[in-house]
């Protein structure tokens, strides 16, 4: 009721109180589409009516069961998404919030994006810019906010330049951008010509194929000559093999997926000899480290940096009731760009 009232003062629309959901009963379990009860925000959270949310790599582990237990069943996934704050429980930034277009993710273990509307934290919500819509605003939240961490993870151990796989992703686009505004040297590796080209074309100087027969030769040239010691692995199994076996003394290794599905298989002497580091980033407990002061810094770095992005590649849009078709097709067609989930066009 509470919910209901703040809405139809400040939004001048009645709000409903079921919602379609996206909900998943046991990992790796099919997705079902749900009414369920819309939820209310409590102290410091807001209740956001979603846009649009896109389907990422970590949903596809997340709802493969792969990504690690939620904690709790059924579940709705989607870690990002796109939409507008139409109430709140109390607080000063839930109220600064309020009737604001905000790119947003979930609390950690609370219900996804892939619903007509969530109740998130204020301080998970970054209000959108006049100059971005709901489509690249629902996208521009994880990435955005892994680039900036990576880059002051290199900065930070003084890595002189920065090697990144899966290069072609949205976020390989964005760290090359970021990177390049820096001026330090990245070497891209891709596994097709096709992205090969590609990122040329954006302009990288430095872009390997995993594919070509002679990879792991160009790729210990190329690191000798640019002096890259911190290695961005999100590819995992035999590329991450290689890229620990290219590795300078003293390099650092950064794993932060594993698109492959495939383990790792290196030879732990060569770690000794050369002293590397094994990493793992992984934004959400990144930041959970990190000072309240880093946080809100990195907002409003990471809102500069959304108003002058505005290529991610789309492949294709759906309602949120043709998830399962959703899933399917960005699963098989991911390099050809973001699937994404409006939720415009179930809501009435
Ligand atoms: N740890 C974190 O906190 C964090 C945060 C954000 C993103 N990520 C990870 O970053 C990666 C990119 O995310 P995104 O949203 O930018 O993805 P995206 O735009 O949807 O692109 C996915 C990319 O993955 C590549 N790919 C898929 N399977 C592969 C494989 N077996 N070997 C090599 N490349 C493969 C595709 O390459 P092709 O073009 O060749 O098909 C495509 O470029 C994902 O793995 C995601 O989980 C991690």
């Amino acid at each position: 009721m509470l919910i209901s009232l703040t809405v139809i003062s400040k939004n001048k629309y009645m709000i409903k109180e079921t919602m379609l959901a996206a909900r998943q009963y046991k990992a790796g379990g099919p997705i079902k589409l749900e009414q369920i009860n819309i939820p209310e925000p409590r102290r410091g959270e807001v209740l956001i009516r979603m846009d649009s949310s896109p389907i990422n790599p970590s949903d596809l582990s997340f709802i493969s069961g792969k990504y690690g237990s939620p904690g709790r069943f059924p579940v709705t996934p989607g870690f990002e998404g796109s939409g507008t704050v139409v109430a709140h429980g109390g607080g000063i930034l839930p109220g600064l919030r309020h009737g604001k277009r905000v790119a947003c993710s979930p609390k950690p273990g609370s219900d996804g994006t892939w619903a007509e509307y969530i109740v998130t934290s204020a301080a998970q919500c970054v209000p959108l810019p006049r100059n971005i819509d709901a489509e690249l605003g629902s996208m521009l939240l994880i990435n955005p906010m892994s680039v900036h961490c990576m880059l002051d993870m290199s900065l930070k151990g003084k890595h002189r330049a920065i090697v990144n796989t899966a290069a072609s992703s949205s976020l390989g686009k964005m760290l090359i951008r970021l990177v390049h505004s820096r001026n330090i040297p990245m070497i891209n590796v891709v596994r097709s010509e096709k992205t090969q080209r590609d990122l040329r074309y954006l302009g990288a100087a430095h872009v390997l194929n995993s594919s070509e027969p002679d990879f792991q030769e160009k790729l210990s040239e190329l690191i000798k000559e640019l002096k890259a010691t911190i290695f961005f692995d999100a590819v995992g199994g035999m590329t991450a093999s290689q890229i620990i076996e290219a590795a300078p003394e003293n390099g650092c290794i950064v794993h932060y997926a594993n698109l492959s599905e495939d383990l790792v298989n290196y030879n732990p002497r060569t770690i000794l000899r050369k002293n590397i580091s094994l990493e793992g980033f992984q934004l959400g407990n990144y930041l959970n480290r990190k000072s309240l002061f880093y946080k809100m810094k990195l907002t409003i770095r990471v809102r500069k940096f959304m108003q002058s992005f505005k290529d991610i590649q789309i492949h294709s849009r759906f309602p949120l009731s043709k998830i399962n078709e959703a899933t399917n097709i960005y699963r098989n067609e991911m390099g050809s760009g973001k699937v994404l989930i409006s939720m415009k066009t179930d809501m009435n």
